[in-house]
């Protein structure tokens, strides 16, 4: 990532308090020199300097990081399974309809789908849902980035008018009077259920939808194996026709905000959406008009469609339109065919292979699964439930089941 290839905002402690919870977020981030969540980002948990500063590492002279391993995020089991069951429970919603999975589904590489969100009311939002697998390591959420960390990101779809349009007084109050919510967030957080603990416990469980199972992060870990000829093929003319200067990184995008070469032009002919400011109607300058935080691609190839306005249906359709606006070339039939076998080695092996056959209920049961901490709580649970209903003569509930909230859809 070359510094210069990243637009900066003019003020970065003005523009994070524009929204108020961002801004609650952030009051000593504002006082610092250098932006904290950015250093953090640098960082990765301190794998990509440490790369970088090894020459020997087979990784030193690429421009991609492997994912971190899911168990490299400490976080209290309880939290996490709080988390997962407030991501999946749609009375956080004002009419009960929306949960997070609503429009973060697991078989669609946790989006919806759709050309642009639905929320509430069948209201229709003005963006594409992006994924939520491996949105940790985003420097900042949302297209225009004015999230600038998953906590904070967390609780801003329970109040926005067409994805969940509650109120948080009333969302926090019901919480509060649910005995269950109640004592698990009074068991981990002192200051039991708040805005920034709600906020917390959900962005445990996002974190928790970190995706390491890709052909790609096995071949950046070394197995040569993992791709197929044409996705090497792909990845060099990923590189050649300069995609690689946006997407890189551990997500391979997610990094840093871009226009496109040809900015507001781009806009108007290919998405027909310049109605979007994107970064500008944060930073109120002409200039960020049309620009956008560059999506993350692991994934992509279950995410369709594509783009922040979900105007382009497939990825070989968003492949021929990123290498003519922004590479001012016109890819050949075999380049295109190439950089998707590259772009679908970067699809969870797991959801990619069986999630289209899955019910609902599997795909959540198997993503508790892959959430060793919080699984091991569950099942120490479940063992003890499991002891008290022999004991009471009842029989036990199948794990997945004891949150009703849970069969709302993934
Ligand atoms: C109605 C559909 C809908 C619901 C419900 C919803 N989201 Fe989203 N999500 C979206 C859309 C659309 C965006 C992009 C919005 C933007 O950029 O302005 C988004 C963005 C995100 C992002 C940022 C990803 C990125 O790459 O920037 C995360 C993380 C996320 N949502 C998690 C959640 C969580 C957690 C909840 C529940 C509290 C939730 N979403 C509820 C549609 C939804
Ligand atoms: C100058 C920076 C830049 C370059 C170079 C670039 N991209 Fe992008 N890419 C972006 C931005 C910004 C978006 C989001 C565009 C939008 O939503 O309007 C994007 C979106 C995409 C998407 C859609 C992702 C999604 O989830 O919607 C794909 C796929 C993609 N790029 C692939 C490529 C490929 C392949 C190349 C090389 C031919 C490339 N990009 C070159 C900045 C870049």
């Amino acid at each position: 990532m070359n510094e210069s290839q990243r637009r900066s905002l003019p003020s970065p402690g003005f523009l994070r308090c524009l929204t108020l919870a961002v801004c609650v977020g952030s009051i000593t981030a504002a006082a610092a020199d250098a932006d904290p969540h950015y250093q953090r980002f640098l960082q990765a948990r301190g794998e990509a300097s440490w790369i970088g500063a090894n020459a020997e590492h087979p990784l030193a002279v690429t421009p991609y990081r492997p994912i971190p391993a899911l168990d490299s995020f400490p976080a209290d089991p309880v939290k996490r399974d709080l988390g997962f069951d407030l991501f999946h429970d749609a009375s956080l919603s004002r009419d009960g309809s929306t949960g997070c999975n609503t429009c973060h589904r697991g078989m669609l590489g946790a989006t919806d789908g759709r050309t642009v969100a639905q929320g509430i009311g069948g209201a229709l939002g003005k963006r594409n849902t992006p994924t939520v697998f491996n949105a940790a390591f985003n420097f900042r959420q949302f297209w225009d980035g004015r999230a600038v960390d998953l906590d904070a990101q967390s609780i801003a779809p329970i109040t926005d008018p067409v994805e969940m349009g509650h109120d948080m007084d009333a969302v926090l109050t019901a919480l509060r009077e649910n005995p269950a919510y109640s004592a698990r967030f009074e068991a981990v957080y002192p200051d039991g259920v708040t805005a920034a603990n709600l906020g917390n416990a959900i962005s445990q469980h996002t974190k928790d939808m970190t995706r390491t199972d890709s052909p790609f992060n096995a071949y950046l870990q070394g197995e040569q194996a993992a791709l197929s000829e044409a996705a090497l093929r792909g990845r060099e003319r990923f590189e050649a026709l300069g995609c690689v200067a946006c997407h890189n990184g551990i997500n391979l995008g997610g990094n840093s905000y871009q226009s496109m070469d040809l900015g507001r032009q781009f806009a108007e002919s290919v998405t027909g959406a310049v109605q979007d400011e994107g970064l500008a109607g944060r930073t109120q300058r002409a200039d960020d008009t049309a620009v956008f935080k560059v999506p993350q691609l692991h994934n992509v190839a279950l995410t369709a469609p594509y783009y922040h306005d979900g105007s382009i249906p497939t990825l070989e359709e968003a492949v021929v339109t990123m290498a003519r606006t922004q590479a001012g070339r016109e890819p050949s039939a075999s380049d295109v065919a190439d950089i998707v076998a590259f772009l679908e080695s970067l699809s969870s092996q797991f959801f990619a292979r069986n999630a289209s056959q899955m019910s609902a209920a599997e795909i959540q049961n198997s993503m508790r699964q892959q959430m060793p901490d919080a699984m091991q709580h569950q099942q120490h649970q479940q063992h003890q439930q499991h002891q008290q209903h022999q004991q009471e003569g009842t029989s036990p509930q199948p794990m997945h089941q004891h949150n009703p909230a849970h069969h709302g859809g993934q």
